[in-house]
């Protein structure tokens, strides 16, 4: 059988030229969905795709290379259990958890071109742009919504004025102009069974509190019950990670069945200096000019009560949290090293500090690396709520 590899050099689909475009977000779609009906959403883009800019002049371009083996990490699940659609997708830390669970990701979308190029180098699939710009009715059925969408706050003062104008729903007008809407629009019209969103934790209080309310009224006043949790990642991974999932399920199918419990998080097993490498590039260890400023900002604030500045990681504990911020200075986790300035983490160890498995390709430089593991999701952690959440389908079907 031809593989992925192979399909993409005999067509000569330079991945790296054509990140930006929805065209190949089509086909690699239409592909990985060509045996579950899904593929129908697909179709047409993707046929266009592949006449116009690839194959010119065959009978049945589409099909031409189909089946074929996806030669990736990650490859779509044969038979599965579930379909679901990645939203603000990063680098599929969320998909990951999934579809280890069984589950068939339909579709997914995701703006940033250097997380695409890492999705695509192990799920096989080019996310979609701008979620703003898709229309649900665009996006295909699926059981369960999954997102870690940016939090932004919702203006109250535009809600009473368009209140006013006597709108069927609320939340079209409390949450316009955020990202939180583009979630909730494709809730309403696409009416999963069930969903999960992550977020920082301070998403409880941001706003003064306004922008969780507003959520939770809006995702109730979508018909769903809401269950939410801070959970940390340090249950699984040296890191301490605190972040909140909110899981949420169809009033109109479960009724009175819906019993969703958030796990009991186990023990955790391994050490910071277990994602550690034994053998490190001189390159991540901090320069003399690098180190002595960090010194002298964390003393200049420890003189003044408080306790900002750089993070020396206890090799047999957790480490702090790892963020987007993280390719700066690698300040918030440093790692000690005898006889040399401390270093930062290498991409690699970022990856295991967030519980990827081994295999996962990090096909972009190291700046790109950090902001993508520090943006991305403890996959362990997802992995657990998700079996909670996936448990719960059957029973919707009953
Ligand atoms: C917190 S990250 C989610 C990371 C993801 N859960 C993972 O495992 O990697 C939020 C992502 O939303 C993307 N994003 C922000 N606005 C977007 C938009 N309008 N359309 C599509 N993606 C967007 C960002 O580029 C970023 O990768």
């Amino acid at each position: 059988m031809i593989t992925y590899s192979e399909i993409k050099n005999d067509l000569n689909l330079n991945i790296d030229k054509l990140l930006e475009d929805d065209g190949i977000a089509y086909l690699t779609h239409y592909w990985q969905n060509h045996k579950n009906g899904v593929c129908k959403y697909y179709k047409s883009n993707a046929k266009n795709y592949l006449i116009n800019e690839v194959l010119n002049k065959v009978e049945e371009p589409l099909q031409t290379y189909l089946p074929f083996k996806y030669d990736i990490p990650f490859p779509p699940v044969e038979n599965p259990k579930f379909k679901f659609i990645d939203l603000f997708a990063g680098i599929g830390g969320i998909r990951l958890a999934y579809q280890n669970l069984g589950g068939k990701c339909v579709f997914s979308s995701e703006w940033n071109k250097f997380a695409k190029k890492t999705y695509e180098a192990n799920f096989g699939e080019i996310p979609f742009g701008d979620i703003t710009k898709i229309e649900a009715r665009e996006i295909p059925d699926h059981d369960i919504l999954l997102a870690g969408f940016p939090c932004q706050p919702f203006s109250i003062a535009g809600v009473s004025k368009k209140k006013s104008l006597g709108r069927q729903h609320g939340f079209l007008d409390k949450t316009q102009g955020t990202l939180f809407f583009d979630v909730a629009r494709i809730i309403e019209h696409k009416k999963p069974k069930a969903f999960m969103l992550e977020n920082v934790k301070n998403l409880v209080s941001h706003d003064k509190g306004n922008t969780f309310k507003v959520i939770k009224s809006t995702l109730k006043e979508l018909g769903y019950s809401v269950h939410y949790k801070v959970l940390n990642g340090s249950h699984f991974v040296p890191q301490n990670r605190e972040r909140i999932i909110i899981t949420g399920f169809r009033e109109d199918i479960y009724y009175d069945k819906e019993n969703f419990h958030f796990p009991e998080l186990p023990e955790r097993k391994t050490v910071f200096k277990d994602v550690l490498d034994k053998k490190v590039d001189d390159k991540y260890t901090l320069s003399d000019n690098l180190w002595t400023y960090l010194q002298a900002y964390k003393e200049k604030h420890r003189k003044k009560g408080n306790g900002f500045g750089f993070g020396m990681t206890d090799l047999n504990g957790i480490s702090r949290t790892l963020s987007a911020r993280y390719y700066k200075d690698g300040s918030e986790i440093l790692i000690p090293q005898k006889g040399k300035n401390p270093r930062r983490l290498t991409p690699r160890e970022c990856a295991r500090l967030q519980g990827f498995p081994k295999s996962f390709k990090i096909p972009v430089s190291d700046t790109q690396g950090y902001k993508q593991f520090g943006n991305s999701v403890t996959v362990p952690l997802i992995q657990a709520v998700a079996n909670k959440v996936v448990n719960l389908l059957s029973l919707a079907n009953e």
